[in-house]
């Protein structure tokens, strides 16, 4: 049975009986307290904790997860993928437990004829919470199972709650067994290989505190109502109804597969190492497709993070298969094509999806170019050295500036027969991840304890106001200390606030949070910095600089105004820039973040050059251009396909609700989802000035403007400089450049001439050298110290030279030299004297201890330095006596 066909069954199972059918939420999670959907029952969650009402009894959904915890481990055991869909029934106060055995029950073993699934009710096992006897009188009753086929387990396997506190409950789980060839008899308690769990049935009657009941901690209270949410793994049906040995060889992923046989010319299932690269592929480039399709691009942090680690992991698999040209397109489509029956989206939406995939592995083919580079290199140099590991610096450099995940580094070094210092390499990665947590915490202050926001979010999300007005009345619903929730705050404290609405801008999109002030009934605080800690939750951190805050009171927030202006301006500059940059380079500049705040903008787009001054001079052009046309600025809203349809760019914005926000500057000229606050008329953005771009990094790179009176007084400050350059240079401003070129010639022929001479007067002075020659036993002996500043290659040809004039007699030539504080030395012996017995290496040692220094060489030759320029008379009376 196909896996749509699966899916298809189950919600007509439900919908007959009597539940709505409700479609799967995005990916993204709404729940601040995690990243992803990983379960059926999220999207309802309100219900259970009967914080809304469901507007139904019954409902049933087929569910996108994605589980990212195992990411390691994908591939290598085949039970487990990060993407799964959950089916799942639920019950709101309607039907408990007999009533989810029975529906289950039902569609497990019931005929395919009949719409069901078909499964011998003889392999079928249960596992119930230890006491929990109503469960399995329920299923003898209902099922007719035996006693010896249903087993009791703990907590740890049958209690089952999100992780975090909120709804949970004894469940029930339904095995089947597939047989003795993969593994022992005994039941799910002896081998969850072999009897392998399709569906668990949730009997959500508690509320979790702090601590889980699975570990035997009693519950905290209970939900108003006895509820059941039911998870049914169609990836596992499908398996088993396939027969076939694991989720990779199901129908929807086995074609990934062929694909990346198709591509690396290797065949699956020949050897182990190959498969698990080949699973991997499978399952990361599923999870990264319909990541990209719920609105995740790749980056450093949070999804972004860990969308870019799937997309990397699955090309980097890719490449150790031996595929050497680029990937996404053709694994991107192949997800499209199993799963857009499913998701219709995933099709409509393809085109950029597949934009963003392919980006991705062009930035990431860079890095590795540049990493194989400096790997290389490092090799290299590590076996110079007579060493065989790697250290644990290079291979931390390798993975923080090149990308290279560690088991990269790690296979590269083997094949080059070298090791890696994995335990410095890990020391430097903890350091680094401590470094970061600490900056977190500086920079968001109590971000730690996140149960206190969803506890805020539960009583009601945060009203925006700050479109059509700068200051709103509201009630302080929330004061959390050190991610702490605390009745009131005084004068001097930094924390946080949550209103119920508030015109405070939280920082999103790229537009930086307002700043502002709130008051209460008698305080006022001034807002340090506004975020979003889920969609719809606004925490305000602020300074109280007057009086006292008390949860409850009623506040009134403020923006400053001449803040908000400056806000408008640079966020509808973006807009400018990055339609202007489109207008220029063609629509590939495809723009990967953003940042504004008053008075300046940046965008990031991916390109892999660099942008010549004439570009960025028709960029900006263009961008100016479109603010003397005083083009007209329009907010609308409409679902997502109508703006689709409009021709919005919708790039990155976490999740996409019902009805999207569009703004557009002169209609169709440019058009984006965007929830920032904008200007009326793109008069008002005012003068736009470029300063600079550059790259950071895997084939992104960045446009740096000011705009507003920040690119005024930029301009101003710029001409004002020339003018002053003018002035000195005594030339009309327009002759600067070829002035400034003259001046930098003429200084060129100058230092040159300028050597000529230093030369010929260093090599005058030796003459004068010979003549202070003194006679030492029976070698002439000259012994000096040069005027300071004389140096390296100048000393040592300086007593060449004189050694020269010493002509065939045996004699030795001793300088010594300060510069900055150091001492440099060369002693040179003519062959003569080495004939007489005098080695210049030798001399060398006698002279070390006087100046603290170093040095050696050959018998004609010998040089150094040392770092006490007082021991140089020491050091020329230690010459005369080595050699007397
Ligand atoms: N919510 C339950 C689970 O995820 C059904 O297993």
């Amino acid at each position: 049975m196909q896996t749509h066909e699966i899916r298809r069954r189950f919600l007509d199972h439900f919908e007959k009986a009597g539940h709505t059918v409700v479609p799967s939420a995005s990916l993204i999670s709404e729940d601040p307290t995690v990243l992803f959907t990983i379960a059926g029952m999220a999207p309802f969650k309100p219900y259970f904790l009967g914080q809304a009402t469901a507007p139904f009894d019954r409902a049933t959904s087929v569910q996108k997860c994605v589980r990212t915890l195992d990411i390691e481990n994908v591939g290598i055991t085949t039970r487990h993928n990060t993407f799964f869909q959950m089916a799942g029934n639920f019950s709101f106060g309607d039907y408990f437990k007999a009533g989810a055995i029975e529906h289950a029950w039902e569609l497990v073993t019931g005929s395919v004829e009949d719409g069901n699934y078909g499964f011998d009710p003889e392999r079928i096992w249960v596992t119930v919470y230890e006491d929990d006897d109503e469960a399995i009188d329920l299923w003898k009753q209902i099922a007719g199972l035996p006693e010896e086929r249903i087993q009791r387990r703990d907590g740890e396997d049958n209690y089952w709650d999100m992780g975090v506190p909120g709804p949970g409950g004894p469940c029930s789980e339904i095995y089947y067994d597939r047989g003795p060839e993969y593994g022992a008899e005994g039941g799910p308690v002896a081998d969850e290989n072999r009897y392998l769990e399709i569906w668990n049935l949730v009997f959500m009657q508690d509320v979790r505190g702090e601590l889980s009941p699975k570990y035997g901690n009693p519950p905290v209270g209970s939900l108003p109502k006895k509820n059941i949410d039911t998870g049914l793994g169609i990836e596992r049906v499908a398996l088993l109804l396939q027969g076939v040995d694991n989720v990779y060889e199901t129908d929807l992923l086995r074609p990934i597969i062929a694909e990346a046989e198709r591509l690396s010319g290797v065949v699956y299932g020949t050897d182990h190492a190959s498969d698990v690269r080949f699973r991997v592929i499978a399952d990361h480039i599923r999870s990264g497709t319909l990541l990209i399709g719920d609105g995740v691009t790749p980056g450093n942090e949070g999804r972004g993070y860990v969308l870019r680690r799937l997309l990397r992991r699955t090309i980097r698999s890719a490449r150790m298969l031996g595929v050497t040209e680029d990937v996404m397109p053709t694994l991107t489509a192949v997800v499209r094509d199993q799963m857009s029956e499913a998701y219709p989206e995933i099709r409509a939406d393809y085109s950029r999806i597949e934009r963003i995939a392919a980006a991705e592995e062009q930035a990431f083919l860079k890095t590795i170019t540049s990493g194989t580079k400096l790997f290389e290199n490092t090799a290299a140099q590590t076996r110079s050295v007579a060493g065989s590991a790697i250290s644990g610096d290079a291979a931390f450099a390798l993975h923080d500036t090149h990308g290279f995940p560690i088991d990269l580094t790690l296979e590269m070094a083997s094949e080059a027969g070298l090791s890696v210092d994995q335990a410095g390499f890990t020391a430097l990665m903890q350091e680094q991840k401590a470094r970061a947590r600490a900056d977190a915490k500086s920079r968001k202050g109590g971000f730690g304890d996140l149960s206190v926001y969803r506890e805020l979010l539960d009583a009601g999300a945060t009203e925006f106001t700050g479109y059509t007005e700068l200051k709103s009345e509201g009630v302080l619903r929330g004061i959390i200390s050190d991610g702490k929730r605390v009745p009131t705050a005084n004068v001097g404290d930094i924390v946080e606030l949550v209103l119920d609405r508030t015109p405070l801008y939280a920082e999103s999109g790229g537009q930086e949070s307002d700043a502002g002030t709130i008051f209460g009934p008698n305080a006022a605080a001034e807002v340090l910095d506004v975020q979003k800690v889920s969609k719809k939750l606004w925490v305000h951190q602020v300074r109280i600089t007057d009086g006292e805050l008390a949860e409850g009171q009623k506040v009134q927030a403020q923006v400053d105004p001449e803040w908000r202006v400056g806000a408008r301006q640079a966020h509808s500059g973006t807009h400018l820039v990055h339609a202007a940059l489109r207008q220029v380079l063609g629509p590939d500049a495809l723009q990967s973040g953003s940042y504004n705040k008053p008075g300046y903008l940046r965008l990031d787009f991916a390109w892999t050059q660099g942008l010549s001054a004439a570009t960025r001079s028709e960029i900006e052009e263009v961008a100016n251009l479109a603010v003397r046309g005083d083009l007209a600025v329009a907010v609308k809203y409409a679902t997502l396909p109508q703006a689709r349809e409009m021709g919005a760019l919708a790039l990155f914005g976490e999740t996409y609700d019902e009805t999207v926000r569009i703004v557009e500057i002169g209609g169709p000229w440019s058009i984006e989802l965007c929830g920032g606050t904008h200007v009326e008329h793109s008069s008002q953005v005012g003068p736009l000035s470029l300063i600079g771009e550059s790259s950071i990094g895997s084939g992104v790179r960045r446009l740096e403007a000011y705009v507003g009176m920040d690119a005024f007084r930029r301009l101003a400050t710029e001409r004002a400089l020339v003018a002053e350059l003018a002035g000195l240079l005594k030339v009309p401003t327009s002759d600067v450049p070829s002035r400034v070129e003259q001046l930098v010639e003429r200084l060129r022929v100058a230092e040159k001439e300028l050597e000529k001479y230093r030369g010929a007067a260093l090599l005058a002075s030796a003459g004068g050298l010979v003549d202070v020659a003194e006679q030492v036993g029976t070698v002439s002996l000259v012994a000096a110290q040069t005027p300071d500043g004389i140096s390296g290659g100048d000393l040592r040809t300086l007593a060449l030279d004189v050694k020269g004039r010493l002509g065939g007699k045996p004699g030795v030539v001793a300088l010594f030299s300060v510069t900055d504080g150091a001492v440099s030395f060369v002693i040179a012996a003519t062959q003569a004297a080495i004939d007489d017995g005098v080695k210049a290496g030798d001399v060398v040692k006698s002279v070390l201890p006087t100046i603290t220094g170093r040095g050696g060489g050959r018998p004609e030759l010998a040089q150094g330095g040392g770092t006490d320029p007082s021991g140089v008379p020491a050091a020329l009376a230690a010459v005369r006596g080595a050699l007397g």
